[in-house]
């Protein structure tokens, strides 16, 4: 049977990206944006989130297999954390009891490399919190202190929808009701979001987020990481964050994180007191 998938920020960049390699691979697409998509809508609100939820379900005759969760804005704004935390998990959340009706349900977000810059950890746990009142709030602070105090709104809400993900993906609503749900996190992708801090930062850029395995990604590269994600193929990967960043993550964070890693499931055999 054809599967159908729903696709945010499908006007541009790496959701229009995926919505067009959804379609080479026949599967019934059906984006959503602002404007210039199949369904008008704004993520930044919770009537244009349940809204769209209601438009996207109309369109999909109520039979949601595929939720691509792309579209974000990244101003060092409040705004960016309603857009993108809040506009991907009531989304997603929305559409959630469809998916779990499919044969194969698949849901990917599109967070960042910037999951791992400094966030406020304050607005994380707002985000986390479902408090939107006081994401906002908190975020707003951060975005009168200008531009650079103010991208804690990026990076949170990228790291916001990772907790968000590793905390749901494994429980009975998701696993249990056979729905993958991963992230991808790119790095530096030529699209309209970044072409004009590539145009002013050239170098600084790079330093800051160095990507030693081919440079700068395309969005049909990011795409096929998130086709593959959503795939009746990919039957046990979920709660997974995949950085497609060109190795910066790895050079930047190395091999520590495994190294400092606490055991899980109790202590290694050959760690065991005597
Ligand atoms: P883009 O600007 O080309 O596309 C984003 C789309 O989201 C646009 O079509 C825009 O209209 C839509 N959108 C924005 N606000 C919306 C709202 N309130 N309601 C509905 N749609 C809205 O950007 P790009 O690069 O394709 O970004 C896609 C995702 O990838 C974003 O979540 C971004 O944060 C993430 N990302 C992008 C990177 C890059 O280097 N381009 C790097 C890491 C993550």
């Amino acid at each position: 049977m054809t599967r159908t998938a729903i696709i945010t920020g499908a006007a541009s960049g790496i959701g229009k990206a995926t919505q067009e390699l959804l379609n080479t691979q026949g599967l019934r697409t059906i984006g959503v944006d602002l404007k210039g998509s199949d369904i008008d809508a704004d993520l930044s609100t919770p009537e244009g989130r349940q809204q769209a939820v209601a438009d996207a379900l109309a369109a999909a005759d109520g039979n949601v297999d595929v939720v691509v969760a792309s579209a974000g804005i990244s101003a060092p704004i409040a705004k960016t954390s309603a857009v993108n935390y809040f506009g991907v998990v009531e989304f997603v959340e929305g559409l959630r009891e469809s998916l779990a009706a499919s044969a194969a349900p698949r849901v990917a977000l599109v967070s960042s490399f910037s999951s791992l810059q400094p966030v406020s950890d304050a607005l994380v746990d707002a985000m986390l919190a479902g408090d939107e009142t006081e994401a906002l709030r908190i975020g707003g602070e951060a975005e009168a202190q200008g531009p650079g105090p103010g991208f804690v709104n990026y990076s949170s809400s990228k790291r916001g929808i990772i907790r968000w993900m590793r905390r749901a993906a494994p429980t009975a609503e998701w696993a249990g009701a056979g729905i993958a749900i991963n992230a991808v996190g790119p790095g530096v992708v030529e699209t309209p979001m970044t072409a004009e801090l590539i145009r002013d930062m050239g170098d600084a850029l790079d330093k800051q987020l160095p990507m030693p395995l081919n440079g700068h990604a395309r969005a049909e590269t990011i795409a096929a990481v998130l086709g593959f994600l959503v795939s009746e193929a990919n039957t046990h990967m979920t709660g997974q964050m995949l950085y497609v960043d060109g190795g910066g993550e790895a050079l930047l964070r190395g091999d520590d994180i495994w190294s400092q890693l606490p055991p899980v499931g109790g202590e290694a055999p050959g760690d065991a007191p005597e």
